[in-house]
């Protein structure tokens, strides 16, 4: 099977690197940075057009306050930091989630890096940000049913198509592969609509430790994996 279009993946166990080296969660989420940046240098390499990383949840707002705002000043300084290599390589960014959340220092320093690799035609980094599965499918139901109120679409209309288009970026695709660090097996709460035929790879290295082995070893288990979609064939 060829190198999957669309990868997402759960950076998840930055708390728990942590805390084996004594150290403060913090730390955890400062170290994943060199995991991304080998996760989206290792794409691009391998010719993933997607890459989408669950940065910050609709429930992880429920953080205590000082982790929340270390993730939101962690998100600027990562983007001063790697803006300029990033559209060198012609990475484009773009957001997925609730963009209205976050602080408006961040949205501006979002809105700056998104207009400037907004050309660039290599890969595309999809940072999920105040991103929920549940949240974004109620949005849509919110701008569905707006649309019936105004009696532009009729409810006996409304296909699976329709509720697709009203996602935060209809125009990617559904993740291929989705890949868990940390052991823990479960979605929460990502992608909920998109990963109705995603493969699902689980590992139990911690996010820092997440480098490019890791991702090709992940590569190689989907390679093997027979994609059905309900059907009998391959
Ligand atoms: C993932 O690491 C990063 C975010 C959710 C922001 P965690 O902070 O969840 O790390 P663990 O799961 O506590 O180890
Ligand atoms: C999922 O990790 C969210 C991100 C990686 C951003 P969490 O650590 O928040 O998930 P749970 O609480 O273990 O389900
Ligand atoms: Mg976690």
């Amino acid at each position: 099977m060829p190198v999957p279009r669309h990868v997402a993946v759960i950076m998840d166990g930055n708390g728990r690197w942590a805390g084996k080296r004594g150290l403060p969660r913090t730390d955890g989420h400062a170290a994943a940075e060199r995991a991304i940046h080998a996760a989206v240098e290792f794409g691009g390499e391998v010719g993933i057009e997607f890459l989408t990383l669950y940065a910050f949840s609709t429930e992880n707002w429920s953080r205590p306050r000082l982790e929340v705002a270390f993730l939101m000043r962690l998100l600027s300084s990562f983007i001063s930091r790697n803006i300029d290599e990033l559209d060198r390589k012609g990475v484009r960014l773009r957001v997925t989630g609730r963009f209205g959340d976050l602080p408006k220092k961040q949205r501006d320093d979002l809105t700056a890096a998104l207009e400037r690799t907004s050309g660039n035609t290599g890969l595309t980094l999809v940072l999920a940000l105040s991103y929920g599965g549940r949240a974004e499918i109620r949005d849509a139901a919110v701008r569905l049913s707006d649309r019936v109120a105004r009696g532009e679409l009729s409810p006996g209309d409304i296909t699976e198509e329709t509720i697709a288009s009203m996602l935060y970026n209809p125009d990617i695709p559904d993740p291929d592969l989705i890949i868990r660090t940390s052991g823990e097996q479960r979605l929460s709460n990502f992608l909920l609509w998109q990963s109705a035929y995603s493969e699902l790879y689980f590992t139990p290295v911690l996010w820092p430790d997440f480098d490019r082995e890791h991702f090709q070893a992940a590569l190689d288990d989907y390679s093997r994996r027979g994609r059905r979609y309900g059907g009998l064939t391959s």
